[in-house]
């Protein structure tokens, strides 16, 4: 296993660093103009990501379609993403997979604003095991059986789901703090891209949302995604790209899961869950 573990959490060797994780916890300074794409891997970043840039460019897609994600919305974990973007002019907006106890402390005291999506975590733990198994430098679970093992022990990257949220939840009530959901982009784009509009105080006219919401559909992202070879950092990573824009559907753990690792599932859900606001999400009740 290639985990590197810091403060109990499994982070990826090959791209984090525990003493830059920690110099960015005590010392990164938000500013108020800064913006955080926040997710438990697999929940939609690379979508939140885009809508955020789209927004930014006014539904103008040149900038997603020239400049990498990785460039646009640095991973503040990642320290090569961070110092490539130090002197860069926009440098405001950040992804981050971070769990709260470990994020910068500055956001805590500062007007710095963080979009966090949330997805059924059934629907993420397929999507998680795709992406593993695509994943050039770890070798793949030959088993669904095994990975979903893992995922309820917070054996995988970022480590636990129901950890993640739950540390992140009670923020939901801060005004820089935007709690959103993988289902209702699904439900309702519009609305939501709105909604994330409103929060960043920035004012579209109709036919630039309509730009965004057209900019950021499955199939125009999956087509900007692999027409671009600059976000190809290597030839290995290739059936990465793809895999990231796999199916974008709510509800595919239906084809994955046996009717015990439902009930399993849900059981862990009901234990770990317990305590938090009952349908505070759309798969609460499913
Ligand atoms: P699936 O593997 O279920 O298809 P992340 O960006 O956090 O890694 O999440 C990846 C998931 O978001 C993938 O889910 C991917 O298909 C989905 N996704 C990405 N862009 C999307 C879009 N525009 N619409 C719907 N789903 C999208």
């Amino acid at each position: 296993n290639k985990f590197l573990f810091f403060k109990g959490v499994p982070l990826l060797s090959h791209i984090h660093d525990v003493e830059h994780i920690q110099r960015m916890q005590d010392e990164f300074e938000f500013q108020d103009e800064d913006v955080i794409v926040m997710t438990y891997p697999k929940s939609g970043t690379h979508w939140m990501i885009h809508i955020l840039s789209l927004i930014y460019s006014k539904g103008d897609p040149t900038w997603v379609k020239s400049v990498p994600y990785w460039e646009r919305c640095p991973w503040i974990e990642i320290k090569t993403n961070m110092e490539n973007v130090k002197n860069k002019a926009n440098s405001h907006l950040f992804t981050s997979h971070l769990p709260a106890h470990l994020f910068p402390k500055s956001y805590f005291t500062s007007k710095a604003k963080i979009l966090y999506v949330a997805r059924n975590p059934k629907d993420i733990l397929v999507s998680a095991l795709h992406f593993r198994n695509h994943f050039p430098i770890f070798p793949s679970y030959s088993t669904f059986e095994h990975f979903f093992e893992d995922f309820l022990q917070g054996n995988v990257p970022f480590g636990s789901w129901f950890d993640h949220i739950k540390g992140w939840l009670p923020m939901r009530h801060s005004e820089n703090f935007l709690l959103l959901t993988y289902e209702e982009l699904h439900q309702n784009l519009k609305v939501t891209v709105e909604k994330v509009c409103q929060f960043l105080g920035k004012e579209l006219s109709e036919e630039e949302i309509n730009s965004v919401m057209e900019n950021a559909s499955f199939q125009v992202m999956k087509n900007h995604i692999l027409e671009n070879k600059e976000l190809v950092p290597a030839e290995d990573m290739k059936s990465l790209k793809i895999v990231l824009m796999r199916k974008g559907i709510c509800g595919d753990w239906k084809n994955h899961f046996t009717v015990t690792q439902m009930e399993t599932f849900n059981k862990q859900y009901q234990e770990k869950m317990k305590g938090m606001d009952q349908n505070l999400f759309p798969w609460d009740q499913c």
